[in-house]
């Protein structure tokens, strides 16, 4: 199914399979929040005898169908929807990908065998992160985000460095107006109201994350790429940036909610401030 209104498009397909029909170059940014294999059922799938120390353990996050990939299907997949995605970004785009430690390391590999060059690597720390129940382990705030080019050594990408210099974000303690921004981002997890009005999705992005990426590296009137919609957060920040934004999601429910949220947001034109 492909929906599309004003300057957003939502396509019910796998990524990978839409993606072929694309030509290269089409985009100019891509915001990818993939699936992170984080769920509990989620084992490495080579000899069961061979103990891999320090792979997943019991941390549970979603148990959702989308996110049960064993590990070796999840650096499979990785390596091939990063590669699609280099190929329709132009090389003076940027793709920015989310990840925890359960995929970072795959993402962080398959950037660099794809010839991917990892222009930073930040953590948002996450101050309200959710204590950890079993008390066997310390309390995980933070995630990773990596920002990658295309563009090989001309390192022709779209900074917009003295609006991140000069922008204050209110809630974090980390950046002062005028200053460099740092690769520590202080952003609190919590959606506001508007952002959950339709239902949640199991990993829902703040929208003050993606609104950040944006003003980092968004091209007003440009092209953006989000190959895992989920509830639509990435390509509500691209709209209200005033880029074009084209989303893929595999999931019919989620579908429907990010299609809900998209329509809500052209109607109302609704933000969320930093
Ligand atoms: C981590 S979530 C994204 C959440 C999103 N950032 C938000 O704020 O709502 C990943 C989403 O990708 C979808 N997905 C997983 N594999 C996919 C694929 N191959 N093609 C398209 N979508 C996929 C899942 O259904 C899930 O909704």
């Amino acid at each position: 199914m492909n929906w599309k209104v004003e300057n957003a498009q939502l396509i019910l397909q796998d990524v990978v399979a839409g993606l072929a029909e694309m030509p290269d170059n089409t985009f100019d940014l891509c915001i990818a929040d993939p699936p992170y294999g984080a769920s509990s059922k989620a084992k490495w799938k080579y000899d069961s005898e061979k103990k891999l120390e320090g792979f997943g353990g019991n941390w549970k996050l979603t148990s959702e169908v989308w996110d049960l990939l064993s590990q070796n299907e999840l650096f499979e997949s990785t390596f091939i929807w990063l590669k699609e995605v280099k190929r329709v970004v132009k090389p003076t785009g940027s793709i920015w990908i989310h990840s925890t430690y359960h995929n970072s390391g795959f993402v962080n590999v398959c950037c660099q065998l794809l010839g991917l060059e990892i222009i930073n690597e930040v953590a948002w720390y996450k101050r309200n992160a959710f204590p950890n129940l079993s008390a066997r382990r310390l309390t995980a705030s933070h995630e990773t985000i990596l920002w990658v080019h295309t563009g090989e050594a001309k390192r022709s990408y779209l900074f917009n460095y003295e609006d991140v210099k000069k922008a204050k974000f209110e809630s974090d303690s980390l950046k002062k107006q005028g200053k460099q921004l740092r690769t520590v981002w202080d952003i609190p997890n919590n959606k506001k109201k508007v952002e959950l009005l339709f239902g949640k999705h199991p990993t829902q992005k703040p929208l003050r994350v993606s609104e950040r990426l944006l003003m980092i590296s968004g091209l007003e009137n440009g092209k953006l790429l989000v190959p895992f919609t989920g509830s639509g957060t990435e390509m509500i920040a691209g709209l209200k940036y005033g880029m074009s934004v084209v989303g893929f999601e595999i999931n019919a429910e989620y579908f429907e909610l990010a299609k809900k949220r998209i329509e809500h947001f052209l109607v109302t034109q609704q933000q969320t401030l930093f």
